[in-house]
């Protein structure tokens, strides 16, 4: 019966993950899983395993017909894609934690998917321990999602809470982060956005049926966040977060971003500190729903690799729904964005682009303001990413087209009485 699928596994990886899947491995023999090859790209570093597990020829084991399942953990998109187009090609189910990879070759994957039959299975590669893309793609298999809201980079979560409670400087931070196994190779994949942005690319196909490449989303990180803006923040009360959004406007187009915000003490995000990252649901009926779990790490990261395994068993594949079997949604840049900006001279700040200024404030060294822009303006310039601009969106940041003349009329009343 395929429940009782035994799973030959080919390992390729091992890092952090990899390491991570093979002792969890070790203790969950109820799974009836296990490693038959490992392969590794340099034979020369001391491994916790037995040397015979090992080889730096993957056609070892993408060519051994006995290995049903390719695990791919490693941290190069190409030769990831490489390995898991030719397991899938190879008539292999494929486990993959490589969200870089999935980010930007999410259209072949589709193709290769409905070519092969084969499953394609990624949970690890977006908020390691939260189940999030098999909840967005079998329970919230409907129309009402109304919005997404979520943490999906630990390391800049990480960051942001020891700077900010914790009081490090951000370089002791980020070196914690690499310590503890949460930050990629490159640092400035997590600290630049561009981690949490992959991430967001293939969240966006499971929630909305949206299949768009990373490099044309709205996205920043945390770079340019100053002292001064913490101290902003913490003076409304609120704590600044790498939020990713996507929420469905009344157009029934959806706006998505992933960008700093301050976040009320009220919202489930506050309540995520560290490598936790958090998942906030809004849909038709249920209002709110809050995921909460570790988002990065060698244990959360292989515990979501053991549930795809287990789903094999079964033969488990993604239908992507919302692509296949609803109207796709589509994405817009038709809306407004109520942002902060922390900035050091007035001339690098196009003040022109701005609907209108609600607040300004001049201390000696960085200034700063409250105002809405379109978020076109944000998506297509990066003016707001330069010259030591830190820019970070306020707490309900969106504003529609329908809503901006009413409150264009007002705070155009509000400037009259203050000049
Ligand atoms: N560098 C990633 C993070 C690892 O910090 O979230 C988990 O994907």
């Amino acid at each position: 019966m395929t429940y009782h699928k035994q799973l030959t596994i080919g390992l390729f990886g091992f890092g952090v993950v990899g390491e991570g899947l093979y002792r969890v491995l070790q203790q969950t023999p109820s799974l009836r899983a296990s490693i038959k090859k490992v392969c590794i790209k340099d034979p020369s570093k001391k491994r916790n395993a037995p040397d015979a597990l090992f080889t730096t020829d993957r056609d070892e084991l993408l060519n051994d017909e006995e290995i049903n399942v390719i695990v791919e953990v490693i941290n190069e998109a190409d030769p990831a894609f490489e390995i898991v187009s030719t397991a899938l090609r190879n008539g292999k189910a494929v486990v993959s934690a490589s969200k870089k990879m999935i980010a930007e070759h999410l259209p072949e994957l589709l193709a290769l998917q409905q070519d092969t039959g084969e499953s394609f299975l990624y949970e690890a590669a977006a908020c390691a321990s939260i189940p999030v893309i098999r909840n967005l793609e079998e329970y919230y298999d409907n129309d009402l999602l109304h919005g997404i809201k979520a943490i999906v980079n630990g390391s800049t979560n990480f960051i942001l809470t020891k700077m900010f409670e914790d009081r490090l400087d951000f370089q002791q931070a980020l070196l914690l982060a690499q310590q503890l196994g949460f930050a990629e190779s490159d640092p400035k994949l997590d600290v630049e956005g561009y981690d949490a942005v992959n991430k967001w690319a293939f969240l966006l196909t499971h929630a909305y049926g949206i299949i768009e490449h990373p490099d044309n989303l709205l996205f920043t990180g945390i770079q340019n966040i100053h002292a001064g803006d913490a101290k902003v923040a913490a003076e409304k009360g609120q704590q600044i977060k790498l939020v990713a959004q996507a929420r469905k406007l009344s157009n029934g187009k959806v706006a998505s971003y992933v960008i700093p915000q301050f976040v009320p003490q009220e919202d489930h995000l506050s309540f995520v500190k560290n490598e936790y990252n958090g998942v906030v649901i809004e849909s038709g009926f249920s209002d709110k729903q809050f995921f909460y779990g570790k988002g990065a790490g060698s244990f959360p990261t292989a515990s979501a690799v053991l549930s795809d395994l287990s789903a094999l068993r079964y033969d488990y594949k993604y239908e992507y729904k919302k692509l296949y079997h609803h109207q796709p949604n589509t994405l817009t840049d038709d809306y407004y964005l109520r942002v902060y900006l922390s900035f050091t001279d007035w001339k690098n700040i196009p003040r022109e682009k701005f609907e209108w200024i609600e607040e300004w404030h001049a201390g000696e060294e960085r200034k700063y303001l409250v105002g809405v822009l379109p978020a076109s303006e944000l998506r297509l310039n990066s003016w707001w990413k330069e010259n030591n601009t830190s820019l970070i969106l306020t707490a309900e940041p969106i504003i529609e087209n329908v809503a901006i003349q009413q409150l264009k009329k007002k705070s155009l009343e509000l400037a009259g009485v203050i000049l």
